[in-house]
């Protein structure tokens, strides 16, 4: 037993000391809350695939006649004549519609999985004594950022935003920004290339230009606490930072506040909550506009304010009781051809299915960080949110690097959300098989959480395990990352996966921990709308998919502290590992909607049984 206490001591050693603090894990700057200048639209790109532009043959610095990212005129260097040439022209190149991924934008690259180079041209504020960013909102899965051929900054993650700083990079007039884009992921990435979606590489979210004061506000925040105040901060940065006056209004409340900085540039607000203050809910999502001002900077958010908490085996919003009538969602506009292009049209014809077809108050943003727009639009639709992060099936487990790019990607997800009152659930991961690093990095990153958001649950998509009592099949949770969570959250698949018959399932017997709520984080069946089978007994066909749900739902009906689920999935989706010609074509067919956004016959079983849920 001493061996054992001292290994496990020399592991939390390595795991602490081979991983970054959590407070170091926040991004330099965040900018959080602000608009600037977009720069969507159309830019030029290079395709790269031997990554020429970045590394020569020998991985020396590659050849100057390839570095995409020079500032160079091209055509008119080559009107010059001479010995020098080029073996790429941003200013020639073909272009493209961004923010988008370049998989669905060119038939040439619908599978292309690595290096393209993007460039946009622009013309800056004038800066005046001013500071300028350009912040990603994402990019797929690396990118590489120069600014008239000078690099800016760099960043790993597909799903989560980063900001690089400019001020000294701009020039006035025409300024060349190019970025290298590299969707390859590996062994060490999060998630590793082992996935059930589509590639999506590019620029796929928003890329904006920021002006800042030489002090500007980088991120401010306001949550309602479980004894009923207002907590939050705000936190400056630049050579003003400490010392300043900070005011924080909320009008609508009848709320000023003020404060001054600390030595770090930081003031904390606490007050009690006002009287008249109405509490977030699906059913009232009312949001307040908050003010964060200082003598020359200015943010303002759009908040929400609700508590969330889990009291035994229930989960209390605002100290009620509630159960999660949801659905997961993949981050892909409804449509035949869908390029990760989500904006408020597009997120809103998702999230529409969600609350008003089929009668949900809850959905699952699954299986990495979705667009700020998806997560805004929950708050203002009034749709609360399991928000995850990619650690899915599998990762280098023991490796430390690989363990703090997850942190990060954590740690990103929660500085960009930290204010929306619909997200309730930090997901740090989705059916990793169990094995001791496994839980050690799972653990890890439970700790994380914990530290930099305190109000919030922490949940993940866990398997379950099959065994024979007395000759019956019966489901168990024995997850040794339970004492880690705050919800337990299994996908299951019995009657889609496996030898089980669709009428097993509601006599299915489950061995489940009674002293935490339970949810169904996922359960499916493909279904290719418009393929019926009135015997329901043919896999694909829409009447299996709904009989599947109507006897999956009787089973659900049996466990007694479920307290909500997520079905896979909304709609059909892109993945290259669906590719049945008849059924699939590179489509994962388990959604209740067609990905055209045609109702399949499930679609209202789940309405119907989430209506029921209401009364
Ligand atoms: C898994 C996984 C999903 C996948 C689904 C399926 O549970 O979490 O990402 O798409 O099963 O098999 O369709």
């Amino acid at each position: 037993m001493r061996i054992m206490r001292a290994l496990m001591a020399m592991v939390l050693v390595w795991l602490v000391a081979g991983t970054v603090a959590a407070q170091d894990l926040r991004p330099r700057v965040l900018l959080t809350g602000r608009s600037g200048d977009d720069l969507s639209g159309q830019w030029t790109y290079s395709k790269d695939l031997y990554r020429t532009g970045l590394t020569d043959i020998n991985g020396w610095v590659a050849k100057s006649r390839m570095q995409r990212y020079r500032d160079v005129d091209v055509a008119a260097e080559e009107a010059r004549g001479g010995a020098t040439f080029f073996e790429f022209d941003l200013d020639r190149g073909p272009q493209m519609g961004i923010p988008g991924a370049w998989n669905s934008a060119e038939a040439e690259l619908r599978y292309y999985n690595g290096l393209i180079w993007f460039q946009r041209k622009f013309t800056p504020q004038a800066l005046e004594g001013r500071r300028a960013f350009l912040r990603f909102e994402a990019v797929n899965y690396r990118a590489y950022v120069y600014l008239n051929g000078k690099e800016v900054g760099r960043h790993e993650g597909g799903f989560t935003p980063f900001v690089v700083e400019i001020t000294d990079a701009l020039r006035s007039g025409e300024n060349r920004l190019t970025v290298g884009v590299d969707s390859r992921h590996d062994d060490q990435s999060i998630p590793t290339e082992i996935t059930d979606w589509d590639l999506y590489g590019g620029i796929t979210r928003p890329v904006r230009v920021i002006y800042t004061p030489a002090t500007f506000i980088d991120d401010a925040t306001l949550e309602l606490t479980g004894d009923g105040r207002l907590a939050g901060g705000i936190q400056l940065s630049g050579p003003g930072a400490a010392g300043q006056a900070v005011t924080l209004t909320v009008a609508r409340l009848g709320v000023t506040v003020r404060a001054t900085t600390d030595a770090t540039g930081y003031a904390a607000f606490d007050l009690k909550a006002p009287r008249g203050l109405q509490r977030w809910s699906p059913e009232t999502p009312v949001l307040y506009d908050v003010g964060f001002a200082t003598a020359d900077d200015r943010v303002s958010d759009r908040i929400g304010f609700r508590t969330i908490a889990v009291k035994g085996n229930e989960i209390l919003l605002n100290g009620k009781p509630v159960f999660l009538r949801g659905v997961s969602m993949h981050e892909e506009e409804l449509g035949s051809n869908p390029g990760r292009i989500i904006n408020e049209a597009s997120a809103r014809a998702l999230l529409s299915e969600i609350k008003y077809g089929l009668n949900g108050n809850y959905v699952r943003l699954s299986h990495y960080p979705h667009s700020e727009v998806t997560v805004r639009l929950a708050d203002e639709m009034g749709l609360l949110v399991w928000s995850e992060i990619p650690v899915y099936w599998t990762a280098d487990w023991d490796n430390p690097a690989v363990l703090d790019k997850a942190r990060r990607v954590q740690a990103e997800t929660i500085y960009r959300d930290r204010n929306r009152a619909s997200v309730i659930i930090w997901s740090i991961g989705n059916e990793t098989p169990v094995s001791e690093p496994r839980t050690r990095f799972h653990s890890a990153l439970s700790d994380t959480v914990r530290s930099l958001d305190p109000s919030r649950l922490i949940g993940a998509a866990l398997l379950v395990e099959r065994k024979t009592v007395d000759g019956h099949p019966v489901i168990e949770i024995a997850d040794p990352l339970l004492p880690k969570l705050d919800v337990m959250a299994v996908n299951t698949y019995a009657g889609w996966y496996g030898d089980d018959g669709l009428d097993d399932l509601p006599g299915m017997v489950w061995d489940v921990p009674a002293d935490k709520p339970l949810i169904f984080s996922e359960f499916g069946a493909d279904a290719l709308a418009g393929y019926f089978d009135p015997t329901a007994t043919h896999k694909f066909s829409e009447d299996y998919q709904a009989q599947y749900y109507r006897r999956t739902l009787a089973m659900a009906d049996r466990i007694g502290n479920l307290r909500g689920m997520s079905p896979w999935i909304l709609k059909d989706f892109r993945s290259p590992r669906r590719e049945h010609p008849v059924y699939q074509n590179g489509w994962n067919r388990k959604g209740l909607l067609s990905e055209t956004g045609e109702r399949k016959m499930a679609f209202e079983i789940l309405a119907d049984y989430y209506k029921d849920k209401l009364h």
